[in-house]
């Protein structure tokens, strides 16, 4: 799919969400005046104003917004257009109470907040498709528009409900998934705790049972609800692309959102766009957020837009931690860094009324007083400098896999072995590599390019197919090298565990087999002993495994219960290499056993002398765009070679030129940006940078 002519933008998008109609029309011009100011040039609005658009059933009130859409272009500001979907208003909520939601202990959920909708209520979609049309007819050729925000955030609030409309849906979904009530069965082995149905009106969505749940049903379900979901997308989706096919189509992401499926929502918009909330009260957030926007650059396989964040602090967490002097920028341009093509907050003046009105936005309560709107004023200056950056791509030489299968089997009540979660294992295997210097992109098994990358981890891989398996034997015989987490290869798609155990279709490419899982207590420590002698305290997951006599043993467990047993194995195959890590390491382990790992698959690595500065490289072939940023409350210091331009500055003291090299002083939250020629069309090359 080409990205239509209205994107990218010329420039960095910046700007965020506006909600005039929350606003007497005084405010109005005011704020285009600043906007202008600030050099805004993309709006999303407006999300949460279908009572104003539609105040009764079929009466659309558009002059309002004909007036604010006139006024921006006037003022030179696209609109990122919404369709408003996403807060059904009270009219057509107590006309139609069914379309309320209903959680899986029967309880309906009132109206009163936002996303007051089943996502599977008739009406509602009806609706929401009147709604949609409506706008696309009024508004499709306004010059102000730039794309089109459909929804807002689905999933939010509401991505599953337990009513009886999603259950009749889900049947229907099974009946597709397993061709018949008897495939049903079958891939969910109803004869175990005498489950058989005999009807398919006798499956029901899964309510609170009195004991465990069958797992194959909660993971059908998992996907039914974000199948379902993505129904609701495409059907505005496909009216937009009726009606106004010029004009990309998004719908605002949230980072590693468990609910949905986002490779599948990602593949039928046109542009990826990303709200992002890194917890200034965290120190480890700037890490964490990292991986998140590795998978929005891959989704697409293309620049990204960070449509949301909070100029400061948001109202949601139970303690709000403001950005300190500074970080606005870096969180910013963090995210410009890892390929976004701009930066947009929520909200663009703050709200006196409702749940948000303790949430920062660029006019805080204080107005153009506000600290955050002198934040963003610099922000803005800097993004102008970034025009050129503009559709470049990441560098990266290392892939994660991610799998939202795996992600929902991986539930607290699937009756595992032990808690294990998807999301906490790859934080911890990004956090090493991210300390290594390394963006890490995603990938899907088995649909993306692997041969692009040069190291492809997998934190856990629970749910494996035999066509995923084939996709990482191939990339090892190809030369890749991959390194497999725990509990892997377990069961197939239906949750059956593999025969004969796991790793079941890793069997071969792994070289192990796996006897038993052995979680380890909460209080519970295993040695693991490295070949090189190194030692480290393995908690919370152990495995008993069985290694074929051509893999080399990486890594052993030391003392009772798996003494001498292989914790980490290695199998050449092919060109490259298969890692298995049974054990749950610490960080201050797998880093370094990573970073030997990278170094050895030839991608450019380093330890980090300070972690809290992140180099990041952008390139569009020609030119290589080097992102510095200082994520301390601490000056630091880094170094980049002697023929580097300076695009972005930091404050403070200019960057000195030395034969020996580019010596930049980085203040606490200060970002550099260096330009140099590329040397290499690969993706895998990253600049020295010395940190
Ligand atoms: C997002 C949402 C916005 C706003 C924001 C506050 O989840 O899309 O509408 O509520 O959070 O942080
Ligand atoms: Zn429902």
């Amino acid at each position: 799919m080409t990205v239509p002519q209205r994107w990218p933008l010329p420039a960095m998008a910046f700007g965020g969400d506006w909600n005039p109609d929350q606003w007497p029309r005084e405010v109005w011009q005011h704020d285009i005046t600043l906007m202008q100011q600030l050099g805004v040039n993309l709006l999303s609005l407006p999300v949460f104003a279908w009572p104003q658009l539609e105040p009764s059933e079929g009466e659309y009130r558009t002059d309002w917004l004909a007036e604010i859409l006139d006024a921006l272009d006037a003022a030179g500001i696209g609109v990122a257009l919404a369709t408003g979907t996403a807060t059904p208003p009270a009219w057509l909520v107590r006309a139609h109470p069914e379309m309320l939601p209903v959680r899986a202990d029967g309880v309906r959920l009132d109206f009163g907040s936002r996303q007051s909708y089943c996502p599977s209520s008739p009406v509602f979609r009806d609706r929401v498709a009147a709604l949609t049309t409506m706008l696309a007819t009024r508004f499709g050729d306004h010059p102000a528009l730039r794309l089109w925000h459909v929804s807002n955030e689905y999933g939010d609030h509401i991505s599953r409900c337990w009513c009886e409309v999603c259950a009749a849906s889900f049947r229907r979904w099974l009946l597709r998934r397993h061709g018949s009530l008897a495939g049903i069965n079958a891939a969910w082995g109803t004869k175990v705790w005498g489950q058989v149905y005999t009807d398919v009106e006798q499956i029901e969505v899964p309510r609170v049972t009195p004991g465990p749940d069958n797992p194959a049903r909660l993971l059908d379900f998992e996907r039914f609800c974000s199948d379902n979901v993505l129904e609701l997308f495409r059907l505005e989706l496909d009216i937009l692309a009726e009606l106004t096919p010029g004009v990309p189509r998004t719908t605002n992401f949230m980072g590693l959102f468990h609910d949905l499926d986002y490779w599948r929502f990602a593949a039928v918009e046109d542009l990826v766009s990303n709200d992002a909330y890194p917890d200034p009260g965290n120190a480890a957030s700037h890490t964490d957020i990292a991986l998140s926007y590795g998978l929005m650059r891959s989704l697409k396989s293309l620049p990204w837009l960070l449509i949301e964040s909070a100029p400061s602090a948001v109202s949601w967490r139970p303690v709000n931690v403001p950005k300190a002097p500074g970080q606005l920028r870096a969180h910013a341009l963090q995210a410009v860094a890892h390929g976004s093509d701009g930066a947009m907050f929520f909200q663009w003046r703050a709200a006196r009324t409702g749940p948000e009105r303790f949430h920062s936005a660029v006019l805080g309560h204080r107005g153009e007083a506000s600290r955050s709107f002198a934040e963003a004023s610099q922000l803005a200056a800097d993004l102008a400098t970034l025009a050129p950056v503009v559709g470049s791509r990441v560098r990266s030489s290392v892939a994660m896999v991610v799998d939202w299968d795996t992600i929902w089997a991986l539930r607290p009540d699937a009756s595992l072995p032990a808690e294990i979660s998807w999301h906490a294992e790859a934080y911890q295997q990004h956090a090493a590599l991210h300390q290594l210097g390394l963006a890490v992109d995603s990938v899907a098994l088995p649909d993306s390019d692997l041969s692009r990358y040069s190291v492809v981890v997998a934190p856990t891989l629970y749910v494996t197919s035999d066509a995923q398996a084939e996709a990482l034997e191939a990339f090892v015989r190809a030369g890749g090298t991959l390194v497999v987490g725990p509990f892997s290869g377990v069961v197939n798609e239906c949750e059956q565990v593999h025969a004969g155990g796991p790793p079941g279709p890793l069997r071969e490419l792994l070289g192990v087999e796996v006897d038993e899982q052995w979680p380890l207590l909460e209080t519970g420590e295993q040695i693991v002993e490295f070949d090189s002698g190194a030692r480290t305290v393995g908690r919370f997951w152990a495995e008993w495994i069985e290694p074929s006599d051509d893999v080399e043993v990486v890594a052993h467990y030391d003392g009772r219960p798996l003494h001498d047993l292989p914790a980490i194995t290695c199998r050449r195959l092919g060109k490259g290499a298969a890692y298995y890590v049974s054990a749950g390491l610490p960080l201050d382990a797998l880093t370094p056993w990573l970073h030997q790992v990278c170094a050895e698959a030839g991608v450019d690595v380093r330890m980090s002398a300070n972690p809290w500065v992140e180099v990041v490289t952008r390139t569009d072939g020609a030119t290589d765009y080097v992102f510095v940023i200082n994520h301390a409350p601490t000056p630091a210091e880094a170094r980049g070679p002697a023929d580097a331009d300076v695009l972005l500055a930091p404050d403070g003291d200019p960057p000195v030129r030395r034969t020996s090299g580019l010596s930049i002083t980085l203040p606490p939250f200060g970002v550099a940006v260096l330009r140099m020629p590329s040397t290499t069309p690969s993706l895998h090359h990253v600049h020295s940078i010395e940190v």
